[in-house]
């Protein structure tokens, strides 16, 4: 065991699949005591599992992180089992209205059609997108930071935003805006969370191979329109998101707050 973070005890929303299941598990190789928090009870235990026949600690508690009750309980839980809270990676997101992680989501043609443009974009497809990626963040790093300040011990929190928080992807507005949202919750939270050592960064990854992009990889269009847009000419691998999460959350990243890093294959983001 590596022990970077060992001693630490980490909330990880989005747990159960792609990024996130790919964090707790680095953090656990780590030392950390690690508790999910996700809609999905089957693969959140399995991950939780397999933690275990590791050698490390992990707790599941399902919850919906855009339920108010459902983060503040994650938070608790992790205090109630562990004693502590000092790290939070927020990994819980969706791609678009319909997509549920692990089933088969909207392909290439939300970005190649004008099905999805703003003009014939649903009121509830937008709010359900930002009430996810944005309100689910908030809610999970309000639970979590109100509980790292009680504690008096300062903290790391990390946001999953993307680099659709700058590049205009058409066909996802709520999407691409929901992570903007996101960026800019990370930088109002590091300056307001410094009294307390909490730092507060984000990570925007470029296409990552996990269960929201399988579709379109799938499609051969869909994977070249992803490998066009990235220099490196591959998809990113979850592991290679949890190594930047580790940085972030880790004494190694001690000087970042309020940074929002890109680990995008080289994609140009301005
Ligand atoms: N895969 C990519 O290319 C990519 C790129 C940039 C950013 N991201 C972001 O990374 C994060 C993780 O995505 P992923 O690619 O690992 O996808 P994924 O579908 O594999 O994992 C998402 C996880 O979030 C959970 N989840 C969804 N809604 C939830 C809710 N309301 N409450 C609790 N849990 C919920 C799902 O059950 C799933 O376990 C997301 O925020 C996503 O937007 C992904």
């Amino acid at each position: 065991m590596a022990g970077q973070l060992r001693e630490k005890v980490a909330v990880v929303t989005g747990g159960a699949s792609g990024i996130g299941r790919a964090t707790a598990l680095r953090f656990a190789t780590e030392g950390a005591s690690i508790v999910i928090g996700d809609l999905d009870a089957t693969r959140g235990e399995e991950t939780t599992a397999a933690i275990r026949a590791n050698g490390g600690s992990a707790i599941f508690v399902r919850t919906d992180t855009t339920s108010e009750a459902d983060c503040d309980a994650l938070a608790d839980a992790a205090m109630q089992e562990f004693g502590r809270l000092d790290v939070c990676l927020a990994a819980a997101g969706i791609s678009d209205a319909t997509y549920v992680s692990g089933q088969e989501s909207p392909g290439v043609e939300m970005l190649t059609t004008d099905e999805s443009h703003v003009q014939n974009l649903a009121s509830e497809q937008w709010e359900k997108v930002i009430d996810v990626n944005l309100k689910g963040v908030f809610l999970t790093d309000r639970a979590v930071s109100r509980q790292m300040i009680a504690a008096g011990n300062g903290g790391a929190i990390v946001n999953i935003a993307s680099i659709a928080a700058k590049v205009p992807l058409p066909g996802a507005a709520p999407y691409c805006v929901s992570k903007a949202g996101v960026w800019m919750l990370t930088k109002v939270m590091a300056v307001e969370l410094t009294p307390y050592d909490i730092r507060v960064n984000a990570i925007g990854p470029g296409f990552i191979e996990t269960p929201m992009t399988a579709t379109m990889a799938a499609d051969e269009t869909g994977l070249q329109m992803m490998l066009q847009m990235t220099p490196m000419n591959r998809l990113g691998q979850p592991e290679e998101i949890a190594a930047t999460a580790l940085f972030l959350a880790s004494g190694e990243g001690s000087y970042f707050t309020g940074e929002l890093l890109h680990p995008g294959g080289g994609m140009f983001h301005g």
